[in-house]
């Protein structure tokens, strides 16, 4: 379909995001180049579009962030954290089955706008809440497209850092596709989002008085997920990672997270303790490697270096009969 084509210069034609192939993020796209349909899901300075390219019906989902928010909430370093990731992860390394790509990103007075793959089936954790819990196929499933996922990630020297059911989004034919990287962490970098530092200060203004019933700061995100080397806001490294990868394999069996309180606080400390248990008729395999992934020191971690790296972990019994590479084409078991 060509529709259109006149109007622009083949010079233009070059940087049409339906032509694969090209190294640099295109920029050079309008609003009016997509159809923006219905609000996929709304935050506190961005919302999320189901959008279709207006010459090709192409389907994409498109973050618009207003930029008098982002300064005003000072997300400024996070928009652009989750830009250069995004974008590096799409073309220096050339993206992954199950990461969600950047396509372009463009820009009027007002607004900036992503635009990246659309994830069909929405959040794993909308699935999860309707489902109650996965069977033992479909969290095996799941569980190895995110070990698969995040090999390429560490590769690409980056850490998520904030991996939960929310940030795992479901694509068309149910494959995982990872997103949300505001709070990502690029190796050798020493920048980092000022995000980080919160979680600590959450801690120190808790401990004056650990009585308290509720947050006493403006601390939001879900803490359920974050290892205790995070917490403690010393270095961190892609282990992080395998400490959330425990929790959701955790939570994909038994329908709740981990670590659970009345208040953040009261979770983050549960943390730091490794304060939980197993509930009844919890399967041996994935109990096993939940056991290794929750471990609070990450250097004796599963996925750490000192303990055999990722390799280690895709060797585990519970991965036994997974073949990696053929995981994109595999069909999903029957979601239920
Ligand atoms: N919500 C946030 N990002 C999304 C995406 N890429 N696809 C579908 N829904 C989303």
């Amino acid at each position: 379909n060509t529709t259109g084509s006149s109007k622009r210069t083949a010079e233009e034609d070059q940087g049409k995001i339906h032509q694969r192939g090209f190294k640099k993020i295109v920029t050079n796209r309008t609003p009016q180049d997509f159809f923006f349909i219905k609000v996929l899901g709304e935050g506190s300075f961005s919302t999320v579009y189901f959008a279709k390219e207006v010459d090709t019906g192409d389907e994409y989902a498109i973050k618009v962030l207003q930029k008098s928010q982002i300064r005003r909430e000072k997300k400024v370093e996070y928009v652009l954290r989750e830009k250069d990731v995004m974008a590096a992860l799409t073309y220096a390394y050339g993206g992954h089955p199950f990461i969600v790509k950047l396509y372009c990103t463009f820009q009027d007075n007002d607004r900036l706008y992503f635009v990246l793959t659309y994830a069909k089936h929405g959040e794993m954790l909308n699935l999860l809440r309707r489902l109650g819990s996965f069977d033992e196929n479909v969290t095996l499933f799941y569980a190895s497209e995110i070990v698969y996922a995040l090999e390429f990630l560490h590769k690409c020297g980056i850490i998520h850092r904030d991996l939960k059911p929310e940030n795992i989004l479901l694509s068309d034919n149910w494959h995982v596709l990872i997103t949300d990287f505001g709070t990502a962490k690029i190796l050798g970098s020493d920048k980092d989002v000022p995000d980080m530092q919160r979680v600590k200060k959450l801690i120190e203004e808790n401990e004056q008085d650990d009585r308290s019933s509720g947050p006493r700061n403006s601390f939001v995100g879900t803490a359920q997920y974050i290892s205790p080397e995070v917490l403690k806001g010393t270095s961190v490294g892609p282990e992080c990672d395998f400490w959330a990868l425990g929790a959701i394999i955790f939570q994909m069996i038994s329908g709740l997270p981990p670590f659970r309180a009345v208040n953040e606080y009261q979770i983050l400390k549960k943390i730091g303790q490794l304060d939980y248990d197993f509930p009844n008729g919890f399967p041996e395999l994935p109990r096993d490697l939940v056991c290794k992934l929750l471990v609070v020191n990450p250097e004796n971690r599963l996925g750490h270096a000192q303990t055999g790296g990722i390799e280690a972990l895709k060797k585990q019994p519970y991965f036994k009969n997974i073949e990696w590479e053929l995981l994109p084409n595999r069909p999903p078991p029957p979601i239920k």
